[in-house]
């Protein structure tokens, strides 16, 4: 029997600097996908966290004249804020300074290297701050990373390696025999391309970083912080000493990262389950990067927009739905201020909010605002709903975000089409039209309540504020998620502001 659980994790963030955009993306498409698995009933475990050790961060508390501890206590609570001000509904945060987690990376370690997966050696090459990445000469590109393009340093130390080059075999295996495991395709043939040179062994501690988990048997070294931050995703779930919660959620059904970070995601960390003889996680999905305004987001170009700037304008659902309608999941896409607003006056207020507005405006004037009983809900527009709901389903099982919005704009596009030709205004003239202008306002309203339904798990707030106009919740409620659920006779609607006012560009 498969199990209803549903495990999602997002990278968990450097704490050296304040969330931007890009940190706010991986974070709301895991909560939509959170949202919209809970309301098909799994039982899901959402996790996100933050990275708190290593040379970069560091480097960050010196700079700031703190103490690394002191100084990650503060930035960390900036990404809590950020996630309860975007409505990010995760089931846990993990620190990897936290205890649960230093004593399991530690117990873990150790495993590994009972399992012979771990040796010492002497490392010599450069080395990324930014990325607390490892290169080798050949990687560098006029002499810089190869990821982030920033100045690398030279590197000579002993250290402790992980057999990596072991599992290359059985990863190309791995890769061959499941081949949705990571995705997009485009990516995954990216990482198989580079997987098919020689993998080398790769360094896992470093003796000139301070703060870190320092190795079990040799505290002169930390560990590697991406070999301790890759381990919250099971450290989280209790590994080893809380085999019950393990099991129950172990293997994740999908990890959501950026693009970058997948050499870390695909290659080294199924290396490591393989050699904790632990199942892979089911899906490892890569998402695109996001610009602004055209330009890289940098924290040297200023540019890192704090995401509490926007959704103090224009609103946490508005901020939310456009990340995920702009640009397909896994593609690049750009923020402008411009094309924010192009989708908030003509997605959100025209199509959305005034197909509510016009709905309730005519409960009011036809019925005094009682919602009319439809005997039966099988005309076209329902049929179109139906068929919306299992189009978006299959998208969304896809983390097809955009596709997903699309299916619902086309049905919210098809609702305000049905006005137009139904023109309840003419059926309203006559006493023997009046069953059709039933129907048709019926039918309407349970159009309306089917959309709050699907658009949920992108904007929760507005689902909510839709069932309140329409009646049906109750303040502070959380809304029904019950696809074509009629409404109960004699339902009163409360119609309130406009979902989306205009806005009249900046
Ligand atoms: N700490 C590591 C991840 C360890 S996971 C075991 C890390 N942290 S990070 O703070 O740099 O966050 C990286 C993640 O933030 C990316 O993988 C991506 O999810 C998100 N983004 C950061 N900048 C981004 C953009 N400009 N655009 C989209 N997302 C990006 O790497």
């Amino acid at each position: 029997m498969s199990k209803n659980t549903f495990y999602l994790t997002t990278p968990i963030y450097y704490v050296n600097d304040i969330p931007h955009i890009g940190h706010s993306y991986t974070t709301i498409a895991a909560d939509v996908l959170a949202r919209y698995k809970r309301a098909r009933n799994s039982n899901v475990l959402f996790l996100t966290g933050t990275d708190e050790h290593g040379q970069k961060i560091q480097k960050a508390a010196q700079t700031g004249n703190k103490s690394p501890l002191e100084f990650v206590n503060d930035v960390v609570e900036k990404f809590k804020t950020l996630w309860n001000d975007l409505n990010i509904s995760h089931d846990d945060f993990i620190r990897t300074t936290e205890e649960r987690h230093c004593r399991r990376v530690k117990k873990i370690f150790q495993q590994i290297h009972e399992n012979g997966d771990i040796y010492e050696g002497e490392y010599e090459g450069w080395y990324c701050i930014p990325c607390e990445s490892f290169w080798i000469e050949s990687q560098l590109k006029e002499k810089k990373c190869p990821e982030c393009n920033r100045a690398v340093e030279k590197v000579k130390e002993k250290n402790y390696f992980f057999r990596l080059s072991k599992y290359q075999k059985n990863l190309l295996e791995y890769y061959d025999k499941h081949p949705s495991f990571v995705q997009p395709e485009s990516r995954r043939n990216e990482l198989l391309q580079r997987m098919k040179f020689q993998i080398e062994d790769v360094s896992i501690s470093r003796s000139a970083v301070e703060w870190g988990i320092p190795v079990p048997s040799d505290p002169t070294h930390t560990i590697y912080v991406w070999i301790d931050a890759l381990l919250n995703y099971i450290t989280a779930l209790g590994y080893d000493d809380d085999p019950q919660t393990f099991h129950k959620y172990w293997p994740a059904n999908v990890h959501i990262i950026g693009k970058e970070i997948l050499w870390f995601h695909g290659v080294i960390w199924p290396a490591i389950l393989m050699s904790l003889k632990i199942d892979l996680p089911l899906k490892i999905f890569a998402h695109g990067w996001w610009t602004i305004e055209g330009q890289k987001i940098s924290k040297s170009l200023g540019n890192a927009i704090d995401p509490h700037s926007i959704i103090r304008s224009y609103g946490t659902d508005a901020y939310r739905y456009f990340l995920l309608r702009e640009v397909p999941f896994g593609s690049d896409g750009n923020f402008s201020y411009s094309a924010l607003i192009q989708r908030i006056n003509s997605d959100l207020g025209n199509d959305l909010g005034n197909l509510l507005q016009r709905t309730l405006t005519m409960i009011e004037k036809y019925f005094q605002g009682i919602i009319p009983e439809v005997p039966r809900a099988d005309d076209e527009l329902m049929m179109a709903s139906r068929v919306a709901r299992d189009t978006m389903d299959h998208e969304m099982e896809d983390l097809q975000f955009s596709r997903a919005l699309e299916i619902i704009w086309e049905f919210i596009g098809k609702a305000n089409k049905f006005i137009e030709d139904k023109k309840p205004w003419l059926l309203a003239k006559t006493a023997e039209s009046r069953p059709q202008l039933v129907s048709v306002i019926g039918t309407l309203a349970q159009a309306i309540k089917d959309i709050s339904v699907f658009i949920y798990p992108f904007m929760p707030t507005t689902a909510a504020e839709i069932q309140r106009q329409l009646g049906i919740l109750e303040n502070d409620r959380p809304p029904c998620l019950a696809f074509q659920e009629h409404f109960q006779e004699g339902t009163i609607t409360r119609r309130g502001k406009p979902l989306f006012p205009r806005i009249e560009s900046v």
